[in-house]
């Protein structure tokens, strides 16, 4: 084991704070350590494995895919890869999707595409973005442009240009950035990295008949909050708002890595031969992984039952705010969680582990919860009771003397 952080430290960029946990192995909602031991697992590779560590039903998939055909270039018809789309077009807002590898690269061709429908509809020029404060929107210099923390993006810049922020959650704000320039809004209909936010009905409703007025694209970031993590098979739904592009990735394939980006028509066919690709994009394996995963999440309408635990894990978490008053408020919608403290998070995240429990700490002070959507009531109670003694084992004010 200790060979291995060695190792690593020693060949790997350091780029992650990984601590000393080596995880060799995972079903369910329970992952295994090189040691033996045994966790709890209520983060689910960040929302990615929402039906469970080794899904049989997505192993059986990537297995069976692997011996026929693990990738053949898009210079041809991937027929899983069009099943897929269909799939995803019969069950969302969308008319066309384009596959590629991960969150940022989806949010990356979402970019391009906005951009790319203004430039053949307006010409030169327009090609604003606004994005909201407290988003996260992925890695690549783009994307880091309209993620909000600039931290992110210290020591990478000149960033690109055309981007803009406004408050989340304040139309006027978003009203004040809007020029004759700006072609689209992205936004997370529920923020993960910045805090696990919800955004308000309201909000979303204003934006989109501003969106409509004046011909500007509504882009919805659905990579955490997409694949019936929030109690819907897409967070949209919740709102009674339907974008005009979309972008997916993390439990779309259940941890085998697949993003994509859905639109409506008029929008998709921006996109001409040549404007837009990549090598692995939509190949067979990756979407096979991803076919089984949303058959099964339709098949078993997977969503409905994570409103329940949802509701039932935010009352057990609101317990411990009415206990400590250092514990601020729960926060979020569905499975994905957040408890908010009055003090930095991270020393909890570290005790929890040692309890035998995995969970997250973002935005500083948020302590996140992104469990297997397979999760059980007696995982919750133990998650929350384990919550509950190391809250108590702390000075009163939730620092450990
Ligand atoms: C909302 C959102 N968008 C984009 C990304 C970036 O995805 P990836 O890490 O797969 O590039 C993330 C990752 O956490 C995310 O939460």
């Amino acid at each position: 084991m200790s060979n291995i952080v060695e190792d690593g430290k020693k060949y790997s960029m350091n780029t992650y704070n990984r601590g000393t946990m080596v995880i060799e192995e995972a079903k369910g909602c329970y992952l295994k350590d090189a040691e033996g031991k045994q966790y709890l697992d209520m983060i689910a590779g960040i929302s990615v494995c929402n039906l469970g560590h080794s899904h049989p039903v997505v192993v059986e998939a990537i297995q069976q895919q692997a011996e026929r055909l693990i990738h053949v270039s898009n210079l041809y018809w991937i027929p899983q890869q069009i099943e897929l789309a269909k799939l995803l077009v019969e069950n969302s807002f969308a008319d066309k999707a384009f596959f590629c590898n991960s969150g940022g690269e989806a949010n990356e061709a979402a970019i391009k595409l906005a951009r790319k429908y203004s430039y053949k509809k307006y010409g030169e020029g327009r090609n604003e973005i606004i994005a909201m404060t407290s988003s996260f929107h992925g890695r690549t210099l783009a994307t880091l442009s309209v993620t909000s923390n600039k931290k992110y993006q210290e020591g990478f810049g000149p960033m690109p240009g055309g981007f803009k922020f406004a408050n989340f959650n304040d139309i006027d704000s978003v009203k004040a950035e809007i020029t004759e320039k700006t072609c689209a809004i992205i936004v997370e209909p529920v923020q993960g990295e910045g805090g696990v936010n919800v955004a308000n009905e309201e909000f979303l409703k204003q934006l989109k008949d501003i969106c409509v007025e004046k011909d500007i694209l509504l882009i919805f970031d659905e990579i955490q909050c997409g694949m019936a993590r929030t109690g819907k098979l897409f967070a949209y739904k919740h709102f009674g708002v339907e974008p005009d592009i979309m972008s997916l990735a993390k439990a779309l394939g259940n941890g085998f890595p697949i993003g994509a980006v859905l639109a409506i028509e008029k929008v998709a066919a921006a996109f001409n031969p040549g404007d837009h690709g990549t090598t692995f994009g939509g190949n067979p394996l990756a979407c096979s992984a991803a076919l089984a995963t949303l058959e099964y999440m339709l098949k078993e309408k997977i969503w409905e039952a994570v409103e329940h635990k949802g509701n039932y894990f935010k009352e057990q978490l609101q317990k411990l705010v009415g206990k400590y008053s250092w514990v601020k408020q729960t926060k979020g919608k569905g499975l994905m969680l957040g408890l908010e403290l009055e003090i930095e998070g991270a020393p909890f995240v570290k005790k929890m582990a040692e309890e035998g429990i995995l969970i997250n700490c973002t935005a500083g002070k948020v302590l996140r919860f992104l469990p297997p959507l397979v999760v059980e009531e007696k995982n919750i109670q133990k998650t929350t009771e384990a919550l509950d003694k190391i809250f108590k084992e702390t000075d009163g004010k939730g620092r450990w003397t």
